[in-house]
């Protein structure tokens, strides 16, 4: 089969019996009535603590709320001060805006897109915050994530742990999600862990913190109609559940057919204007998103070839948080060392999904290759 095209990005590529067994199960959750929680949400976060080493998880509605559960969690307050990397999605800004909070930007290393420990310190030093959320990004992570999460507990600052790319990725041979403080994910259905909608979870060995998480998940309830909290409804839901529970089962040849994909990029993109990256060597990525930087002069003519190939593209993500028009009303503060900008500028993500093709991605490469010869 000759290929003239290559999504961005597909959600459909299922393993057989995947669709049927899923609608089997809905069928069975309509019969049973089991539109909120029940044993499907039971199972889904035992199979998620089992997967990634938390002892607890808390299934949530998405991984916005996560993080905004996690913030509360640990008792960030109106006017507290958070730290975030300049380069993350909207949503960590976001959250802690939600929570009251004054967020204070820091900026990632060019080299890696995290942060690094010295930036951390510098922050941490310079505006003493209550917390910080670190974000493991491309389903990379810092390769400082250790130093990082050592140095926010000498300086007693709450380190959540936006995972929402992440599920998968570990550090040091350690599961990200699993040895954190506090950690958040998506399933958003492109996230390599994605559901049938919009859903989220938590995660933490903390017995009190997960308790606390679970009850501001579900209004603040204590029993059905005493309240200990002010929370919200941010309950996971069934149907969502179930096709996690499913893609759980096929969690890890998903990933591996990923990170294939990644290094075959690598492998075969070498000596071009466009460096495929692959994570530092301490970190073993899931997977999430093929990361490619080029020199920002150069990206739009490619982004055009490639579109003029079928191809698709992404540029995640083209701004700074601290640059967004939203942002302006709550900076608290900030460090910029132009990092986070020009990563934005220079950043192109080729296709990646589980299931890509040899065929796909040697088409990709081809493309890209003759654009530059
Ligand atoms: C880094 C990061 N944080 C938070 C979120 C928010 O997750 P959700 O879309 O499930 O609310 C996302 C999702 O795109 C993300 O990539």
């Amino acid at each position: 089969m000759t290929i003239s095209s290559v999504p961005f990005i597909t959600l459909n590529r299922f393993e057989n019996g995947f669709k049927e067994n899923f609608l089997n199960g809905v069928t069975k959750l309509v019969d049973n009535t089991q539109f909120v929680g029940g044993p499907v949400v039971a199972e889904l976060e035992e199979k998620l603590s089992a997967k990634t080493g938390a002892n607890y998880t808390v299934g949530c509605a998405n991984g916005t709320d996560a993080i905004q559960v996690a913030l509360r969690t640990i008792e960030v307050d109106k006017d507290d001060i958070v730290l975030l990397p300049d380069m993350t999605f909207w949503a960590t800004f976001e959250a802690v805006v939600n929570v009251g909070a004054k967020p204070v930007t820091v900026d990632v290393n060019r080299e890696t897109c995290h942060w690094d420990i010295d930036t951390f310190k510098e922050a941490v030093d310079k505006f003493n915050p209550k917390a910080a959320i670190m974000v493991h990004l491309y389903g990379h992570a810092s390769p400082d994530t250790m130093a990082i999460r050592s140095y926010a507990k000498e300086k007693g600052v709450l380190l959540v742990e936006d995972g929402a790319q992440c599920f998968g990725t570990k550090v040091d041979g350690e599961s990200i999600l699993g040895t954190a403080l506090i950690a958040t994910t998506s399933f958003y259905p492109a996230k390599v862990l994605g559901a049938s909608g919009d859903a989220g979870a938590i995660f933490t060995n903390d017995e009190n913190l997960a308790k606390t998480a679970r009850v501001l998940t579900n209004h603040g309830r204590t029993t059905h109609y005493t309240h200990g909290l002010v929370g919200w409804n941010s309950r996971i839901g069934s149907y969502e559940s179930l096709f996690l529970n499913h893609s759980l089962d096929h969690i890890d040849a998903r990933l591996d057919s990923r990170r294939v994909a990644i290094n075959y990029y690598n492998e075969h993109l070498q000596g071009l204007p466009l460096k495929v990256k692959l994570s530092a060597s301490n970190v073993e990525e899931n997977g999430y998103c093929a990361v490619a930087m080029i020199d920002p002069s150069l990206r739009g003519a490619l982004i055009e070839t490639l579109k003029g190939a079928g191809i698709g593209s992404g540029t995640i993500y083209p701004g700074a948080m601290s640059l967004q028009e939203g942002a302006d009303k709550y900076m608290h503060g900030k460090i910029d060392n132009g990092n986070a900008d020009y990563i934005s500028k220079a950043v192109l993500n080729l296709p990646c999904f589980a299931y890509i093709t040899q065929e796909e991605l040697a088409y990709v490469v081809e493309t890209v290759k003759k654009h530059f010869s």
